[in-house]
């Protein structure tokens, strides 16, 4: 379909899966065994309701906020994504550059089929970057990769993913049986195929460090000196214990339901967290990802308290129509957030975050 005929992030997903290879299909679209986290991820969105208020003027609203510091025009991040090759032939320059003329971060993953300076340098600017580390197996590629992201002054955070300890089963992609051979990091270390399937999340992921632990936070604060997030909490007492480790910031994720298939949603892990160690959301910034597809589940997470809210897949498959693709998507999300912030009477989301009055989660219950 042509790009104005895409009207929402599901269209976006359900175009890849009309016009992508099966291979891609699964890669992107793929999660872990019978794909519940995965569903509950996006339905706890649509299950949680607004209180919203009539009559307040809302002509004009403020989406603009900072992630880390980082000036955004609205608190979205798109999420690291490995190999974005695999959806269009920019891959990861499309992100890049599509994140920067909208405003928002991008996140680069350590799988990236591209190097990590040709995607910040995509931009031409100095426009802000993350980035997403797998600790290796072998740390000193590690510390390479902590030594090479020092000389690029645009990676302003870290985010350590900690919810992928091993590479899960995704059926999908372990039906396709492809043999992988894309480049895993900027070094250029080739996978190769491995005996459970060989599916390409799995080949790809087999260099990840399952030895990973909390006391691994001073080893890498002794190779970098940029803010570290933790990505992918599952739980109050593991977000409680990256604020007392002075971890600048968390992002509740399952990793899209790519990980352990019965994770609690993302949603859920927010209200845990509140109940359980709301000073965590004073102390250091909470993101979120995992389900994300409207501007109202992002003024919804903002309201439950996240400073920034990942996108993944929808991004992903809108590399396949290049930088005008990934622009389009965050123009989608541009726009349902200020139409849901002016239905609900809200106008400034710096102004409302962690305020759970203007939700009515009586259905929740
Ligand atoms: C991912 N995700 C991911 N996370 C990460 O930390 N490093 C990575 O390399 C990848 N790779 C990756 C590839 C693909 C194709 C997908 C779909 C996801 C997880 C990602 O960052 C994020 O947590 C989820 O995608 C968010 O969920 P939604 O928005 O896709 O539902």
């Amino acid at each position: 379909p042509p790009l104005d005929a895409i009207i929402n992030l599901d269209d976006f997903e359900k175009a890849f899966a009309a016009t992508g290879s099966k291979k891609a299909n699964a890669y992107i679209e793929g999660a872990s065994n019978d794909l519940l986290t995965l569903q509950a991820n996006k339905t706890h969105w649509q299950r949680l309701f607004f209180r919203p208020r009539v009559m307040r003027n809302v002509s004009v609203v403020k989406t603009s906020s900072t992630l880390l510091g980082v000036k955004v025009k609205m608190p979205v991040w798109i999420c690291p994504m490995g190999i974005a090759k695999t959806a269009g032939p920019e891959g990861e320059a499309a992100l890049a550059k599509g994140a920067a003329s909208s405003g928002i971060v991008h996140c680069v993953s350590t799988t990236a089929s591209m190097s990590v300076e040709e995607i910040v340098g995509a931009t031409g600017s100095d426009w802000p970057f993350f980035y997403q580390l797998y600790v290796d197996k072998q740390r000193h590629k590690t510390e390479a990769v902590l030594r090479q992201l020092a000389s690029i002054p645009q990676i302003k955070a870290l985010f350590v993913t900690a919810d992928l300890a091993v590479v899960s089963k995704r059926e999908a992609d372990e039906r396709v049986r492809v043999q992988a051979t894309v480049s895993v990091y900027a070094n250029g270390a080739k996978s190769g195929i491995d005996k459970k399937g060989g599916g390409l999340a799995r080949s790809t992921g087999s260099f990840i460090d399952w030895s990973l632990n909390w006391d691994d936070l001073a080893w890498l604060r002794r190779h970098t000196n940029l803010p570290i997030v933790v990505k992918g909490i599952q739980s109050a007492a593991d977000a409680k214990t990256a604020m007392e480790l002075g971890c600048a910031g968390i992002v509740v994720s399952n990793h899209g339901g790519r990980a352990l298939d019965g994770a609690p949603s993302t949603l859920l892990v927010l209200m845990e967290i509140r109940r359980d160690c709301p000073e965590v959301y004073e102390r250091l910034e909470v993101f979120v990802d995992g389900g994300v597809r409207r501007g109202s589940d992002i003024l919804k997470a903002v309201l439950l308290g996240a400073r920034g809210v990942g996108v993944g897949r929808p991004f992903q498959c809108s590399v396949a129509y290049d930088t005008e693709g990934v622009e389009h998507c965050a123009g989608i999300i541009q726009d349902e957030l200020e139409t849901a912030m002016r239905l609900c009477g809200i106008t400034d989301l710096d102004k409302v975050r962690g305020d759970m009055s203007w939700l009515n989660t009586a259905e929740l219950a």
